[in-house]
């Protein structure tokens, strides 16, 4: 079998075609005829509960869906992954994020490495050190216990931890919390840094590659505020500016040697490995502000939570199997009903960053137009994943989802239990946050027909502005709480969708070559902006009209 396959060419993508060219779902009807058929399209993965049923899915699309899952070897292409074969083809790597959370009695032997003694080993550091930081054995270079965690990082060096340490905050320890800097933005790390005590902070330069400008900027700059924070408190009578950076900065990344560069001790470095792709990392070293601030138990049991859905992954049969269901119905939409966007909609506040870390995971990995052959493809790939917590998504754009002209897949996330058991009165304040999250499923599946909004007694020339049309596609994820294996297994689930989607199209999902000319421009940009008439004089006249707007204003 040549991989990847054109999926266009197989049976399955014909059969999804022809049903699609006369499909007029009505989940009003379907559910009336159907009485099972909440508990049929309803699975379990890990402790995640998953109702698919107000999908715009029949047994038809569900069987040329799962057709199409065999058509393209997708059950062989998740075995290459959790082998660790060179699936990532552009830079030659192997893809091993699921190795990550293997339980230290695992066997898998990569490219002559036992990975998972690797894997243990650096998490045993990894606890260690966070251990020591949180009895307050390790100190800072005054003597005094460390108060607040910095990760300076960016994409996948920052969008996990800061999703994770927003996520599970009920489980920092008390008197230990952490802040995030990863913007390049001066206000970042100026905004961050301002009401922090130099002696009691551990910054934790975070980046696989250890040569990202804003990173190694945000670190630099951050090592000078200390350093001068220190000196002005007299310090430096007492202790050197070296002893300083290594009781306050240790480093996270694959790239060991050029942090000792950085004046980091490596000792004090906690690495990864080449195959472990930047946002596929958060469980990884990348996640240790997290092992610091929420304990290595706490961290250890969001492990557990990734591997219960990679074993769920990689042993479900397909109609069970919620990440390739879930993944090949984000194809349907894509590809056959023309979708272009996905909300993803939260009902927890502690979530609330989930959507920007779903952003570079799916669509730094799925926003291709080459196969993995090089080949152009001829179909749409990737999805615009967007989203806001609920109930303020309601009060914002789910007006567009209810009655735009859009189709908008929408996956819904709640818990059974509130962190916050607060009342209003009588009432229990979460039981009113989850109306609202039941209702809008119940709202988009069946919306509201003519008939029933003039019931209401309305006047007929606004009733069609009032009528709902339903079927709006939805998904929802329950857990019983959120918790950091909850959360490992919610992590794990979309990491492999947008793995199965890529299969269906072909594409390599682990590079990210699109980022790279960005990159290359501000290098060469930044003198223009910096004042050289000679590279200005080179820019188009856009960019160098812009470039003198900014240099004419510039105080
Ligand atoms: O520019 C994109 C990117 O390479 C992401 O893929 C990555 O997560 C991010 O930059 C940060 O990279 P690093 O961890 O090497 O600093």
């Amino acid at each position: 079998m040549n991989i990847p396959i054109d999926p266009t060419t197989t049976p399955a993508w014909k059969a999804l075609s022809a049903i699609a060219t006369d499909f007029h779902p009505n989940l009003r009807e379907w559910f009336d005829t159907d009485p099972d058929r909440a508990s049929r399209y309803s699975l379990a993965a890990g402790e995640l509960f998953v109702d698919l049923s107000k999908n715009l899915v029949n047994e038809d699309v569900l069987a040329a869906l799962i057709e199409l899952a065999d058509n393209v070897d997708l059950r062989g292409r998740i075995e290459a992954m959790f082998n660790g074969e060179h699936i990532n083809v552009t830079e030659d790597r192997a893809v091993l994020h699921t190795a990550l959370r293997l339980p230290a009695d695992a066997e898998l032997t990569v490219d002559g490495q036992d990975v998972v003694a690797d894997v243990h080993a650096e998490l045993d550091k990894i606890y260690d050190f966070a251990d020591r930081v949180r009895s307050g054995e390790w100190k800072g270079v005054t003597g005094k216990p460390i108060r607040t965690v910095v990760n300076i990082g960016i994409g996948g060096s920052d969008l996990g931890p800061v999703m994770v340490y927003e996520a599970l905050k009920p489980y920092a320890q008390e008197g230990l919390s952490a802040r995030y800097i990863s913007n390049i933005d001066p206000t970042d790390a100026g905004e961050k840094v301002k009401d922090l005590d130099p002696e009691t902070t551990l910054v934790i330069v975070a980046s696989k590659t250890f040569t990202t400008l804003e990173t190694l900027t945000n670190a630099r700059v951050v090592r000078d505020w200390l350093l001068s924070a220190l000196r002005k408190r007299g310090v430096f009578d007492s202790a050197d500016e070296a002893e300083a950076v290594k009781k306050h900065f240790v480093a996270v990344s694959t790239a060991l040697d050029k942090v000792e560069e950085f004046g980091i001790d490596p000792v004090n470095a906690f690495g990864f490995w080449n195959w472990v792709g930047g946002r596929y990392s958060v469980d990884s070293a990348v996640g240790t502000s997290l092992a610091i601030v929420l304990g290595p138990e706490n961290f250890a049991d969001f492990l557990v939570g990734f591997h219960d859905i990679d074993q769920h992954f990689r042993t479900s049969a397909w109609d069970k199997n919620v990440p390739a269901l879930m993944g090949l119905l984000n194809v349907w939409y894509t590809n056959f009903l023309n979708a272009h966007t996905h909300a993803v909609l939260p009902y927890s506040q502690y979530l609330h960053r989930f959507p920007a870390y779903l952003q570079q995971l799916t669509m730094e990995s799925n926003g291709k137009s080459v196969t993995a052959a090089g080949e152009p493809v001829t179909y749409h790939t990737g999805e615009v994943f967007w989203g806001e917590p609920g109930t303020n998504g309601q009060h914002a754009f789910y007006q567009l989802i209810h009655q735009g002209t859009r189709l908008i897949p929408a996956d819904f996330i709640a818990f059974a239990n509130p962190t916050w058991a607060l009342r209003d009165g009588e009432a229990d304040m979460h039981e009113l946050f989850l109306g609202n999250f039941f209702a809008q499923t119940k709202a988009l599946a069946f919306g509201k027909t003519a008939d029933e909004v003039r019931a209401e007694g309305t006047p007929e020339q606004i009733v069609s502005a009032r009528v709902f049309e339903g079927n709006k596609p939805t998904t929802s994820i329950m857990a019983a709480a959120l918790t950091p294996r909850v959360l490992g297994s919610l992590i794990a689930l979309y990491e492999h969708i947008t793995f199965v989607e890529g299969v269906v199209w072909g594409i390599d999902s682990f590079d990210q070559w699109g980022v790279e000319l960005g990159k290359q421009l501000a290098k060469e940009l930044t003198p223009a902006v910096a004042g050289d008439r000679d590279v200005l004089a080179k820019q188009d006249s856009s960019t160098r009209s812009l470039i003198e707007f900014y240099l004419d204003h510039r105080k």
